[in-house]
């Protein structure tokens, strides 16, 4: 196959990452006959340095005409403290997102053997932990009306939701439940907000289409709550924009490190997969950061390619590196930690 990947290293840790998942692609290819054509682009607060805006129109024009994006990370300490910046970084991202009609985020959650001790919970509340959020991504309170009245004193950010944009996130939900467990659960907060009303009357109505899915509806609060008292009793979750933030954060660390999953952004034909964690300014240029959660989005970008094999190379390879104890520093635990270049030749070496 011929492919041609939009490459968005963008800020902090992100080049360090992306190089290794860059390599760990291209190996893919070599084994399996592909043809890669990397196309890098601006993003973030580097693409801010250089030309003024964090998702330029040249940046834009790279990723709509290519057939995936592979992203590393935004996001830089110097806007986090002035909230007068007038642009941000994040703003590159939901840009992005927007323009390119990437309003499904999925992102799973698994555990690895090799690594049930590492994670902040109990064993047995883990075991068996193998769930997937599907984030919406271009609505709600991210995108609503916001802004500031009576002199600056007054604040608001409005959250809105269509029916279709709740139909359209619900579908590819139902979907992936019927590939797995046929459990799903829509996390929202009904009890309070008209949004949530309108998601799980929009999601009810939808079941007699998919009836042989068990779909629950529980409240975010309570859903933050079981997910670290037994997360091994859900499967595909569906969620608004930032309830789905949050949630997607939290669940991050039970497999024991947030620097292992990986996440992909579909809606439209071009799909965009990057690690769940930040850009981790603090790491910068330090050869630390855990590269394996960019490297499981590759696996995942050539899964969406239809390429199950090629992705399953990849897991099995990074899996084989867990249990050799071939890992950066938050996963040595007092043992050996290799640098984020060394972990990702062994894993491009045992490809
Ligand atoms: C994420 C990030 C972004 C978000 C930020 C960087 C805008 O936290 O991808 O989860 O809130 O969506
Ligand atoms: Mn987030």
């Amino acid at each position: 196959m011929k492919l041609k990947i939009a490459v968005l290293a963008g800020d902090g840790i992100g080049p360090e990452v992306i190089d290794q998942a860059v390599k760990v692609s291209d190996a893919i290819a070599k084994k399996f006959n592909h043809e890669i054509t990397w196309r890098p682009a601006l993003t973030g607060a580097a693409a801010i340095d250089a030309v003024g805006e964090p998702y330029p129109d040249e940046t834009h024009e790279i990723c709509a005409s290519s057939d995936a994006v592979l992203f590393g990370a935004i996001g830089h300490p110097r806007f986090d403290n002035d909230p007068s910046a007038k642009v941000r970084p994040e703003q590159g991202l939901l840009k992005m997102r927007k323009k390119l009609g990437l309003f499904a985020n999925v992102r799973p959650t698994f555990t690895f053997p090799s690594l049930l001790d590492k994670s902040p919970l109990k064993r047995e509340r883990i075991e068996g932990t193998d769930l997937v959020f599907l984030r919406e991504l271009t609505g709600g309170i991210y995108f609503g009306e916001k802004g500031r009245r009576d002199e600056g004193e007054t604040a608001f950010d409005n959250c809105v939701y269509t029916r279709a944009e709740v139909q359209r996130l619900a579908v590819k939900g139902f979907e992936l439940a019927m590939t797995r467990s046929k459990k799903l659960c829509c996390v929202d907060k009904a009890n309070v907000l008209e949004t949530s009303r309108l998601w799980r009357e929009t999601v009810q109505a939808m079941e007699k289409d998919y009836p042989e899915v068990t779909v629950s509806y529980e409240f975010v609060d309570a859903v933050a709550m079981r997910l670290v008292q037994w997360p091994n009793s859900y499967d595909v979750l569906i969620t608004e924009n930032l309830f789905g933030d949050i949630l997607t954060d939290e669940a991050s660390v039970i497999s024991g490190s947030m620097g292992l999953m990986p996440s992909a952004s579909l809606g439209s034909n071009i799909g965009l997969f990057e690690p769940i964690h930040g850009s981790y300014p603090q790491a910068t240029g330090l050869n630390i950061a855990n590269p394996m959660a960019t490297i499981l989005s590759a696996a995942m970008m050539f899964e969406n390619f239809g390429l199950l094999e090629e992705g399953k190379v990849i897991r099995d390879a990074v899996n084989s590196a867990l249990d050799k104890g071939i890992v950066t520093e938050d996963l040595a635990d007092g043992g050996k930690a290799y640098g984020t270049i060394e972990v990702g030749n062994w894993i491009t070496e045992n490809i």
